[in-house]
């Protein structure tokens, strides 16, 4: 009787997928909190400022109307002013028959593994990297292979090190991202091009997660979508557009993927929340406020750049764009799970050990999050240089 009762409660080995460590340290500064403590937050990835007031607009007038289903592939309106972006942005002229609206860029991940690969298939991510990508391939039955990067290369996969890697064992798949996180470097569209190229000829199939556009300090961020017709895009409203509850993002599909992708949408989610697709698509009208945004970015990059190796943390790259910047700490630990943890008891500075990015040399790393305030990102140099010099 016990033994059908455990097999009945038995989780799939599937779902056996590590947590979010970075959700961890959230808690623990909550706590941390709730005692009366105040906290500099810079371990979660978004803006702390909310949607375009446009998007904010529209969403309110909708509230009146009927909220229904939508076309699997989204509001079609909302399709074609994804496409002028394309124009606007890159000059690319882009039919909206290939953009698929998604619940976030989340939703585009498991939309697009299940469009493009078999259980079984090989596919390579940077290491570092963003930790989902490895956990939803592995609970697709999809085996994430990791590639280790430097910050030689700037964190980016060399043409060569992907091929390498499909020699030893073939490939089906790569996913890339630039800007990239956690470590906040880009690849310029030269780097970008071979990267897709080689891994095409190759037969292996690419996915660029874009969801970093807009948030480009260096250089302008290239899209995959003007490299090449058979890369899949993916995209969000999420970062740029300061809607990460808002759950809408989307995807540039090749043709012939359109169609599979859409039985998938219908079946998986019949389609995304309408009213975050009429928002969405009013966003696109808040630009000017998110530059506004941007540009508080840029100068808490700069508070962090010029502060934080006064305050004893000098081992980073140039940050090229998100929010992001990726500290080396092997100077003062090489457990950064525990330095997060006392940099967050004594100095009340949170931040993301490199272990949840890094399942190998993350140890030596910590990513703080610089989508605050510049009042917030002051205080933290601050905090910092004050407990490491204690
Ligand atoms: C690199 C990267 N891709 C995708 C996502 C997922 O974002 P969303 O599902 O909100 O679009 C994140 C969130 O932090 C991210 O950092």
């Amino acid at each position: 009787m016990l033994e059908i009762a455990q097999k009945l409660l038995q989780p799939s080995k599937r779902s056996d997928v590590p947590p979010f460590i970075v959700m961890d340290v959230m808690a623990a500064a909550a706590a941390l909190e709730a005692q009366g403590r105040s906290i500099v937050h810079m371990e979660v990835g978004q803006p702390a400022r909310p949607a375009p007031a446009t998007a904010l607009a529209a969403a309110r007038a909708a509230l009146g109307q009927r909220i229904a289903y939508t076309e699997a592939l989204g509001v079609p309106s909302l399709r074609r002013r994804i496409a002028r972006h394309y124009g606007e942005v890159h000059g690319l002229d882009l039919d909206p028959g290939r953009v698929v609206v998604t619940t976030g860029s989340s939703g585009g991940f498991i939309l697009a593994f299940l469009a493009l690969f078999e259980p079984g298939d090989r596919v390579a991510l940077a290491n570092p990297g963003y930790p989902p990508y490895r956990h939803i391939l592995s609970a697709l039955g999809c085996e994430p292979v990791l590639i280790e990067t430097s910050a030689a290369t700037r964190w980016a996969l060399s043409p060569e090190a992907l091929i390498a890697a499909h020699r030893a064992k073939p490939l089906q798949g790569l996913l890339v991202a630039s800007p990239a996180n956690p470590t906040g470097t880009m690849m310029d569209a030269a780097a970008l091009k071979a990267l897709i190229d080689a891994a095409e000829a190759e037969g292996i199939k690419v996915i660029s997660d874009e969801i970093y556009h807009g948030l480009d300090y260096a250089f302008a961020a290239e899209t995959a979508a003007k490299l090449s017709d058979r890369t899949l895009v993916i995209n969000s409203f999420s970062k740029y557009f300061c809607m990460t509850g808002w759950r809408v993002g989307w995807m540039v599909v090749p043709e012939p993927l359109v169609r599979p992708v859409e039985r998938l949408q219908q079946n998986l989610a019949i389609s995304v929340p309408s009213l975050s697709q009429i928002a969405a698509e009013a966003a696109f009208d808040g630009k000017a406020e998110m530059e506004g945004v941007k540009h508080g970015y840029l100068e808490n990059r700069r508070i962090l750049t010029e502060g934080l190796p006064k305050a004893g943390l000098d081992r980073f790259l140039p940050v090229d764009g998100a929010f992001y910047l990726y500290a080396h700490i092997a100077r003062f630990s090489d457990d950064s799970l525990d330095f997060a943890k006392r940099m967050l008891n004594e100095a009340g500075v949170a931040a993301t050990p490199g272990l949840d990015f890094d399942p190998i040399d993350g140890k030596h790393y910590l990513r703080f999050c610089y989508a605050g305030s510049a009042e917030e990102m002051h205080e933290a140099v601050g905090r910092i240089g004050h407990w490491l010099k204690g």
